[in-house]
């Protein structure tokens, strides 16, 4: 039995969360529209911006959990990976109200926070649970044997397919965040008129630096001899660009089920909102009868549930940390 404030700051998105006896009751983000105007996350504007958050946020997650701040249990904090600038304003934040309150405090991976948010609502996977990881800062096949215990298959040796997502919007001209926009205009677009050839990379590993610098030159050698080139191939550019970097993603995934045998298997992160992804997830269900699973959107993205969910876990196992606690900015 326990009551948790969870709280996230990792990033450009302010929340927190209350989790009473497991079960997740609020969960309150804040986001931050500034960075758009600077075709992305701006580290200085988004500590400054959780500091002028970060209260309001938790006291709405309070409140919408019906908690009184004196019957906490515990404050959870993501400890990374993360911005520094970013993540020290909610690790101060939970150390101040944990010493002020006399309650434990516990740190929290974020990148397995984004895999555990599968088990925030039913039905939850079984083990072993072979999650495709797809965030802003990360890309990777890992396989769950328990809610603590995990083993990293493959990741990316450089981009994230997240920031494949931004950076080929930033170069076809559209706003920050880059992968809802493309996911809208691809809906319009042909998937199969540009080709990118997918980089080599070894076992379960991924590459997108090599993608996004295709992108660049095939434009720049498209834009010589039409200008317009960009603007009246909009959709067909997104839906190609999207199309590369999901069968991508899909080709390693599935490969990596079936040579782990695991029955049930899921995508999370913020590319898991990608409504492309989330189809071919589905039809690879159908085609090797195994159980797939989505977080629900609002634990896709970047959240304090996921937080309070990881937490969780550790709460019962009494795992927690001092006040000498530090963000770690790298996985
Ligand atoms: O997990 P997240 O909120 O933050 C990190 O921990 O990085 O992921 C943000 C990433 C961004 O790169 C954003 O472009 C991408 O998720 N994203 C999407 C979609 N929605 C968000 N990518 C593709 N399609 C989407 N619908
Ligand atoms: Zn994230």
């Amino acid at each position: 039995m326990g009551i948790i404030l969870a709280i996230e700051s990792s990033c450009d998105d302010t929340s927190a969360s209350v989790l009473i006896d497991g079960k997740v009751c609020s969960n309150v983000i804040s986001s931050q529209p500034i960075h758009s105007l600077h075709g992305g996350v701006v580290p200085e504007l988004a500590s400054r911006d959780h500091q002028k958050n970060i209260m309001v946020v938790v006291n709405q997650a309070l409140a919408q959990a019906n908690v009184e701040v004196h019957n906490l249990s515990a404050v959870a904090f993501t400890r990374g990976p993360g911005l520094l600038g970013s993540l020290l304003v909610g690790i101060s934040f939970a150390k101040g109200l944990a010493l002020s309150l006399k309650i434990p405090l516990i740190e929290v991976d974020h990148l397995q926070a984004h895999m555990l948010a599968h088990f925030i609502d039913e039905p939850k996977p079984a083990f072993p649970f072979l999650c495709l990881l797809v965030s802003g800062g990360h890309t990777q096949i890992v396989e769950l044997t328990g809610h603590q215990s995990q083993k990293l298959l493959g990741k990316t040796i450089d981009d994230a397919a997240g920031e494949a997502f931004d950076k080929g919007a930033k170069i076809l001209g559209l706003p920050y965040p880059g992968g809802p926009i493309i996911d809208k205009l691809a809906k319009e677009g042909d998937p199969h008129r540009f080709k990118f050839n997918f980089p080599q990379v070894e076992g379960y590993g991924y590459s997108f630096s090599g993608l996004k610098t295709a992108l660049l030159y095939f434009l720049r050698d498209e834009l010589k001899t039409n200008q317009e080139f960009i603007q009246k191939n909009l959709n067909d550019l997104c839906a190609s660009w999207q199309y590369t970097i999901v069968e991508y993603l899909m080709q390693k995934f599935e490969r990596a089920i079936i040579d782990s045998g695991a029955k049930h298997a899921g995508i999370a992160g913020g590319v898991a909102a990608n409504s492309y992804l989330r189809s071919r997830l589905f039809e690879l269900s159908q085609k090797l009868g195994i159980e797939v699973y989505i977080p629900k959107f609002e634990y896709c993205l970047d959240n304090a549930a996921m937080i309070a969910q990881a937490a969780w876990y550790k709460f019962e196992n009494k795992e927690f940390v001092g006040l000498d606690a530090v963000p770690f900015t790298r996985q």
